[in-house]
């Protein structure tokens, strides 16, 4: 037996998943100050010697990294072995410096991550593998995939094509495709690194006409990339758009940004809770952890 503890952003995932294996679960709660801080209070006792914290990174992303980084390092003072499963991982997609002077938090993260005690990361369809090589410690991504390929298996589509709005989620539609018995193809993205706009630089497309596309992405955030994809394709005629996603931060205003622009339905894990988190990870977890 493990303890777990549910950390405030992942509470309801990590009940799920601790109920599945029989862990001891410590819950946490957090009193967040006028001024920002947090304040955690473990409740229940460690009773054993591994504990992995379950805790996502998403708004308000600053709070929800500390409180994980609390709760590791108190779970470090009472237990050997202290493992964090991050379904969502803020600051992933700093991993690189792509304008000079550019701070690569990925690597700061890394460091607070050792310091606190940490012996292993386990993150869920990060946004590159790149960010995990900035750790020194042991790390593991693990994938959403075929939980929402079998989600979509049960609907109703015409001649479905799975898209990816750039190129850098090839691999990720390339396996959606491949669980799903269907053909990808991936657009090409660029996307202004000063102002964060996206154009999708694609003149014509083959072969979408008439038929039902699933966009495939590792994360949602204003909704911009698949604003722009949805409004490319559908300017190719294609029939439906359904967007599958890992991670639907959804900020503002982007879910109706995203229906405006066309798109039928969107599909999401339970890494972030939300409208649109429909499908499970928690067993993608357990076989991780066990
Ligand atoms: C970028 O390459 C990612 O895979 C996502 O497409 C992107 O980060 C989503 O952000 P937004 O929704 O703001 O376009």
């Amino acid at each position: 037996m493990i303890n777990i503890i549910a950390g405030n952003s992942s509470e309801e995932l990590a009940r799920k998943v601790s109920k599945k294996i029989k862990a001891n679960l410590i819950k946490s709660e957090v009193k967040v100050f006028p001024d920002g801080e947090s304040k955690i209070t473990l409740k229940g006792k460690f009773l054993k010697n591994k504990t992995i914290v379950i805790q996502s990174v998403y708004p308000p992303v600053d709070s929800n990294l500390i409180q994980l980084l609390s709760m590791i390092s108190k779970a470090k003072e009472n237990s050997n072995e202290v493992i964090a499963v991050i379904p969502y991982l803020g600051y992933a997609r700093q991993d690189r410096e792509f304008l000079p002077g550019e701070i690569v938090t990925m690597k700061v993260l890394g460091s607070l991550f050792k310091g606190v005690g940490l012996s292993k990361i386990i993150v869920i369809d990060i946004h590159s593998k790149i960010g995990l090589k900035q750790f020194k410690i042991k790390s593991e991504n693990l994938t959403a995939v075929p939980d929402l390929v079998k989600y979509f298996k049960k609907m109703k589509m015409k001649d479905p094509l799975i898209v990816s709005p750039d190129q850098g989620g090839k691999e990720r539609a390339e396996k959606f495709a491949k669980e799903s018995n269907l053909n990808y193809i991936a657009l090409q993205k660029s996307r202004d690194r000063k102002t964060g706009k996206v154009k999708i630089k694609n003149e014509n497309l083959d072969g979408v006409k008439g038929r039902d596309l699933i966009l495939v992405d590792d994360m949602i955030s204003t909704g911009g990339s698949i604003v722009k994809a949805t409004e490319f394709l559908k300017k190719q005629k294609c029939k439906r758009v359904f967007v599958a996603c890992t991670h639907a931060l959804l900020i503002n205003n982007a879910e109706k940004k995203i229906k405006n622009a066309g798109v039928t339905k969107i599909i999401s894990t339970n890494s972030i809770p939300g409208k649109t988190s429909v499908v499970d990870i928690a067993d993608t977890i357990v076989k991780a952890i066990k």
